[in-house]
């Protein structure tokens, strides 16, 4: 099979690393270009991932040559690209806009969840007038979170007591995503604060049913113990029996529930939900909560399941797209820990085109794997752009070894960057499951 995949990060790398595995030809359009995908890639383009009008006249896709395609970042989907590439007669194991706008607009998410009674979700109001913002905060009885409607990369919310003090501080922010048009100009959602421990789970969506996979817990704070701004994802873990130590079996199951009722109540509303679906839950004193949903995999959360998925991938991706899923793949009973390495002043004021010397063997020969991220390679030369550059992905039978063996495999790497070393760390994990103890009461 001839496979379209958008997008040049490390979600990217190991989902192309998936489909050319069963001999399939990867067709791959990214920005940047990332060696890895370079190297699996059997064609590709250097193009801005929500070009659609360019992308669409690519030639494999002009001259009926793609036979399946999946999208990695949302930016594409809330840009149309699959319809545009249904239209072509192209199957897509990735939502079309309507669908995707589960993740585009944070205000159409809670509308669903509002409407249909899904458990999970939180109280919320929706402004696009600037001057009910402030009355509306005024009354509340309860700490809130400033959220853009519109996609800003996880970096534009704000919550009190963590990013903002004061309600006046609270209402300044969320006014200024109206006047700013923070979010492309979609409004501002407040929503009621929430305390627990985050955890993501994925899910394989042929819009009439899905198929959860293991669950991951994601790092968003750029420093270690969770502080400072929040980024796309420093790293993250999942264990061997597939849950999180403070993650019992029924929550888990509660979780999967809430995406099944998400993906059903978008078919009554008309929209099939092809692809992977992705929630971004909260596990508080009231049980799981709906933070957000995203219309992809995580990056890095992609890395963590399908370095422990065993079936055929490209396969799974023609059952969705023929809204016909089958359960023929499995996960691996094995922990999982990817760390990324970014440059330095990441989350604020990255620095980019700095070169970054990486020993790939040293990395393979002490036992973990290496995704390419955002960097561009000049001359055989590999240099960082504004984003998060590689990631490391260790996998062994417990969550110890695995991450000693990323922590060994980041000596291999020199250059203006960073880590987060705690990331997947059995006393980083043990402080969590203490923290949701005392939360729980
Ligand atoms: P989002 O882009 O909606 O995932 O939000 C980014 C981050 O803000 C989340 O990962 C949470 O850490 C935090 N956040 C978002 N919504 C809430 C909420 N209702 N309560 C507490 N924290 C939140
Ligand atoms: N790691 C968070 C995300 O992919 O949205």
């Amino acid at each position: 099979m001839n496979v379209l995949l958008v997008g040049g990060g490390a979600r990217e790398h190991i989902i192309g690393e998936k489909i050319v595995k069963d001999n399939n030809s990867l067709y791959t359009i990214m920005s940047n270009l990332n060696p890895g995908l370079k190297r699996i890639s059997k064609e590709f383009l250097i193009e801005n991932e929500t070009n659609v009008e360019n992308i669409i006249k690519w030639d494999p896709i002009k001259n009926n040559k793609i036979d399946i395609a999946i999208i990695g970042p949302e930016a594409p989907l809330e840009k149309g690209i699959i319809n545009q590439l249904e239209n072509l007669g192209i199957k897509c194991a990735s939502p079309i806009k309507e669908a995707a706008q589960i993740e585009t607009s944070k205000r159409f998410m809670r509308y669903i969840m509002d409407k249909y009674k899904i458990p999970g979700n939180v109280k919320n109001a929706y402004f696009d007038d600037f001057y009910k913002i402030r009355e509306y905060i005024q009354k509340l009885e309860y700490e809130f979170v400033v959220k853009p409607v519109g996609l800003t990369g996880g970096k534009g919310v704000k919550v009190q007591g963590d990013h903002f003090k004061t309600k006046e501080e609270g209402i300044k922010y969320a006014e200024s995503i109206i006047l700013d048009g923070i979010g492309g100009s979609k409004g501002v959602l407040i929503e009621e604060k929430l305390v627990g421990e985050e955890y993501t789970l994925q899910a394989f969506s042929d819009g009439n049913k899905i198929f959860p996979m293991p669950l991951v817990q994601d790092f968003k704070r750029a420093f270690e113990n969770d502080e400072g701004p929040n980024t796309g994802g420093m790293g993250s873990y999942s264990m061997n029996n597939h849950l999180l130590p403070f993650i019992k079996k029924d929550d888990y199951e509660f979780s999967v529930n809430i995406l099944g009722k998400i993906v059903d109540s978008l078919k009554k509303e008309g929209i099939t939900y092809k692809g992977v679906i992705y929630g971004q839950f909260m596990i508080t004193k009231n049980g799981p909560k709906v933070i957000e949903i995203n219309a992809r995999f995580g990056d890095p959360e992609a890395m963590n399941v399908l370095s422990i998925f065993e079936g055929n991938f490209v396969e799974i991706l023609e059952q969705i797209a023929d809204g016909n899923l089958k359960n023929n793949f499995r996960f691996l009973n094995k922990s999982t820990v990817v760390k990324y390495v970014v440059p330095v002043g990441y989350g604020t004021n990255p620095k980019s085109n700095s070169e970054i010397i990486i020993d790939e063997n040293g990395i393979l020969n002490n036992g973990s794997k290496v995704y390419y991220g955002s960097v561009n390679m000049k001359d055989g030369k590999l240099y960082t752009t504004h984003s998060r550059s590689i990631a490391l992905v260790g996998i062994d039978d417990d969550i110890e070894k695995a991450e000693k063996k990323v922590e060994n495999g980041l000596k291999y790497v020199k250059g203006e960057i960073y880590a987060r070393h705690d990331i997947g760390r059995i006393d980083t994990i043990n402080k969590k499951v203490e923290r949701m103890k005392m939360i729980r009461g």
